[in-house]
């Protein structure tokens, strides 16, 4: 066979650098291990158990109801002459087809999505928003959040002075942005939230990062997670104001990944947009530059596999947002089921209209499931001999700190392996349970973490747990 014109020394070596932790190596064995248990290879676990992505539905989520049957009604119009279909359901499919060019899902939209669905967002916004103005031409309609995410980085890739861009991210931190920041040849510069004070956030080491950034880079945007995934926690006012102060004074970007907006549990946290507290505080913090995500993956929706989402521009120079529109326009439209499905997410039900109670008691159900599913891991993990756990004030994930006693460290260090892979291997290999190791998203020197979803059904994870408990259990009489 002739050589191939591309081998691993001839690719963008940007590829191979980087790295996803979520869909890791634990991952893939995590499959080849569901694969022996279908041929019958004996193992001492009869299931896997996967914790290691916030994939929702695939844990068993139902979907809502009302979401699907307008997904369904656009998909297929002459359902609008069933009468099995709520009425406030057709119309909002007819406003939708209406505004598809030939009526057809099937079409192209504009690059940003629907004008329509673009208009129905800023109301939503408004709406969450205490009425803070929100002006449509300022949404963009992507492909889940993670488009929006990676066309923002990439907009902002510019050598200047001869430094390359840098991007300050929290750690711990969703490897999404260590992946796109790896991708496009750019620089991740951490800043370390404080694990001792609930994953908060705090001025000092804001800049302590952005001061030692500046030999090897340039920083030109701050990424804030909240509610925060890995770690669960949601940002007070206080601290969002502070944030945006820290990126104000320093002119950075600011991108606010709030797709987990709606997973609030804990009784004295309460979600803030960075756009209110922005708007609040009044000139010249309400001119920052900010562009804030959301998502039809997460929330009480959790349709991962859809695809919707919007982000929201603001404050940006129009001739630089006409930029963002063009490199967007080149890859034509998001998805138009990701499109109904945001339009259904901000256009919801209400009271009066026949789908009302049904979605309201869907939406109540999934949001009350997860948190009780929040308080029982909180609960069983603390009480593990060595953990240190943060309750988990939001989003879908637990990520405790473990001591590994040194023989283990020995151990991992006899199989090349971190100390946190070797923890979540044997996990693995013993109890079928996949969970992230901390080193994925990051973690401070010498510490070591792991990241666990929230979100096997009640009845499953009450299972979860007890094998989890045996597994620590054995593993620290083994170890220690
Ligand atoms: C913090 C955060 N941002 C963005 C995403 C991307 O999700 P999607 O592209 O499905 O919206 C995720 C997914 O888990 C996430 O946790």
């Amino acid at each position: 066979m002739p050589p191939r014109c591309l081998q691993l020394a001839n690719i963008n070596p940007n590829f191979i650098n980087m790295e996803y932790a979520v869909r890791g190596p634990l991952d893939i064995r995590a499959g080849e291990i569901e694969k022996e248990l279908e041929r019958g290879v004996k193992m001492p676990f009869d299931q896997v158990i996967r914790v290691n992505i916030g994939d929702c539905h695939a844990m068993g989520q139902q979907p809502v109801t009302f979401l699907r049957q307008l997904l369904t009604l656009t998909f297929e119009p002459r359902l609008l002459y069933s009468p099995d279909y709520p009425e406030d359901v057709k119309k909002r499919a007819r406003l939708i087809l209406d505004n598809c060019q030939g009526h057809s899902v099937g079409s192209y939209t504009d690059s940003a999505g629907l004008e329509v669905v673009r208009r129905q967002v800023a109301a939503f916004i408004e709406r969450r928003d205490g009425g803070v103005p929100s002006d449509w031409q300022n949404i963009y309609l992507t492909g889940g959040s993670s488009p929006g995410i990676k066309s923002i980085v990439s907009l902002i890739h510019c050598q200047l002075d001869g430094k390359t861009p840098g991007v300050m991210v929290p750690i711990p931190q969703y490897p999404l942005y260590s992946g796109a920041i790896t991708e496009y040849g750019m620089v991740k510069v951490d800043y370390y939230l404080e694990e001792e004070t609930g994953w908060s956030l705090n001025r000092k080491e804001l800049q302590r990062s952005f001061d030692e950034c500046q030999q090897h880079c340039n920083p030109r945007a701050l990424v804030v997670i909240n509610p925060g995934n890995p770690t669960g926690q949601v940002l007070t006012r206080d601290n969002i104001v502070e944030i945006i102060k820290f990126a104000h004074d320093n002119q950075l970007l600011l991108l606010a990944d709030e797709v987990y907006q709606d997973n609030v549990y804990d009784k004295n946290s309460k979600f803030y947009s960075f756009k209110k507290v922005m708007h609040e505080m009044g000139e010249p913090y309400s001119s920052q530059e900010l562009v804030s995500f959301h998502s039809t993956s997460k929330g009480y929706l959790g349709e991962c596999g859809i695809r919707g989402g919007y982000m929201e521009v603001m404050n940006l120079c129009p001739k630089v947002k006409a930029m963002l529109t063009k490199s967007i326009t080149a890859a034509l439209c998001s998805t138009t089921a990701g499109q109904v499905a945001v339009s259904a997410l901000v256009n919801p039900p209400q009271p009066g209209e026949p789908s009302y109670e049904r979605f309201i008691s869907e939406n109540n159900a999934t949001l009350a499931a997860l948190k009780e599913r929040a308080e029982l891991v909180y609960n069983a993990l603390s009480g593990f001999e060595g953990y240190k756990v943060n309750p988990i004030q939001g989003a879908m994930y637990v990520f405790p700190q473990i001591e590994i006693p040194p023989k283990a460290i020995a151990a991992a260090k006899a199989k090349n392996m971190d100390p946190d892979v070797f923890y979540a291997s044997e996990l693995l290999e013993t109890s079928g349970i996949c969970i992230v190791p901390g080193s994925g998203f990051g973690q401070k020197p010498g510490t070591y973490h792991f990241r666990s979803t929230i979100l096997p059904q009640t009845d499953k994870l009450k299972l979860m747990m007890e094998k989890f408990r045996v597994f620590h259990a054995e593993f620290m009489k083994k170890y220690k």
